[in-house]
């Protein structure tokens, strides 16, 4: 009997230890599952997190474009609440820093000209409205979209800033309306005392000479226009590099000998002040600012006047001043005498051969250079004209 005992003993430790290894290969099972399953889980977090990221990254570059767009740009949805509004449009259309959350913009801004062209566009068949409003002293054109995506429907907005290509379109056109008017008016003289002339008119000597100056006259006043426009737009397109040395006090005294003939006529004082003083420029344009400069000073000036051309250094900078004591220039003319084809006396400054656009040119070789133009003047007293350039490192 006792044999039976040991058997089922046996019996029971074979029992045992079998189920000892069931369970252990179980547990290892469940274990390399888990450990599959973690793995699995933590290549999907990593690939989750790498998601988030990339996401994060595009919206922070969606963020930092709308941010720094010189557009302004707006979304609002279906009732006009703003989803979307950047900087450059919550300043163009004064809308408030904060509190947008469900408001529409009806009530963000009071721009009622940008209001009317949003309700306008809610009538309009088109889905694309454009329109140019004038906001602040600004040409601001604005780009309406109605936009409908799986079945939301919202408007996106686009504000260009155009007030540079509007003023630069009307100065165009001020410009083409100026010139064709200078050119119409000794053209027709020209044309008239032409015609006189081939009709037998003019037949006494003293008329011929007299009739045929005027003629000569007015056909240089025509040369002299011409070549102030061909010089202008020469100037404008940066035709001729500023990459020479220029002594600015020779350029003075050659400018001077060019107008020598009027210093003489006129009886005019002139004197010159500092000495070599190099720029890295165009010889070409320093004469032609000097006899422009000077040229107004003799002319706007009294005879046996004064002229004042002074040349120095102030930093990195050289500075050129002429004054003269002729007589002045009013106080409402002068923020505009720099303007193409502005004359104070547009009598008194035609009889003297002027086309008005001196000091333009002057202007535009100052700001070539990056320099600054200023003007000091009394009525009956004087003017001073003070020029800034920046001295750029001659190698
Ligand atoms: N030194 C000055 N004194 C008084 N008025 C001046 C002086 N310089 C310029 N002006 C005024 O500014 C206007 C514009 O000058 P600007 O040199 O551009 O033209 P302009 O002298 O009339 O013609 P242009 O120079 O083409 O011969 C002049 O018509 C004149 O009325
Ligand atoms: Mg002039």
């Amino acid at each position: 009997m006792e044999w039976i005992a040991w058997a089922l003993f046996a019996l029971a430790v074979l029992l045992a230890v079998i189920f000892e290894l069931l369970r252990r290969h179980q547990k290892h099972r469940l274990e390399t599952v888990l450990k599959n399953e973690q793995k699995t889980l933590a290549a999907l977090q990593q690939r989750f997190n790498l998601l988030q990221k990339e996401l994060k990254r595009e919206r922070d570059v969606i963020e930092l474009i709308q941010k720094h767009m010189v557009e302004g740009i707006l979304i609002l949805d279906d009732s006009d609440k703003i989803q979307l509004a950047n900087r450059t449009a919550v300043a163009q259309l004064g809308i408030a820093g904060d509190g947008w959350d469900q408001k529409s913009v009806f009530i963000l801004t009071d721009n009622g000209e940008f209001l009317e062209a949003l309700r306008k566009s809610k009538t309009s068949h088109n889905v694309h409205v454009r329109q140019t409003l004038k906001i602040d002293e600004k040409y601001i054109r604005i780009h309406i979209n109605r936009i409908e995506m799986n079945g939301i429907a919202g408007t996106i907005i686009l504000l260009v800033d155009v007030t540079f290509s509007i003023k630069a379109e009307k100065m165009r056109q001020e410009f083409t309306a100026n010139v064709s008017h200078e050119l119409k008016t000794p053209l027709t003289t020209i044309k008239g005392f032409g015609e006189m002339f081939g009709g037998g008119m003019i037949t006494q000597k003293e008329d011929v000479q007299k009739y045929g100056a005027l003629i000569e006259r007015e056909s240089e006043r025509l040369l002299f226009l011409i070549n102030d426009i061909i010089r202008l737009s020469e100037i404008e397109e940066h035709t001729d590099l500023l990459d020479t040395p220029v002594d600015l006090a020779l350029s003075a005294k050659s400018a001077l000998q060019i107008l020598d003939p009027i210093i003489q006529r006129n009886q005019m004082h002139i004197t010159l002040t500092g000495g070599c003083l190099l720029l890295k420029s165009n010889e070409s344009y320093i004469r032609e600012l000097f006899v422009n400069l000077i040229d107004n000073a003799i002319k706007y000036n009294n005879v046996g006047g004064k002229v004042h051309i002074s040349i120095s250094r102030m930093e990195q900078q050289a500075k050129i001043v002429v004054s003269d004591n002729g007589i002045g220039i009013p106080l409402h003319a002068q923020s505009r005498i720099f303007e193409r084809f502005y004359r104070v006396d547009k009598s008194r400054s035609k009889q003297r051969g002027g086309t008005g656009l001196g000091l333009s040119i002057v202007k535009h070789i100052v700001d070539y250079h990056n320099g600054t133009i200023s003007l000091r003047s009394e009525l009956g007293h004087g003017t001073e004209i003070t020029i800034l350039l920046p001295i750029r490192h001659i190698s």
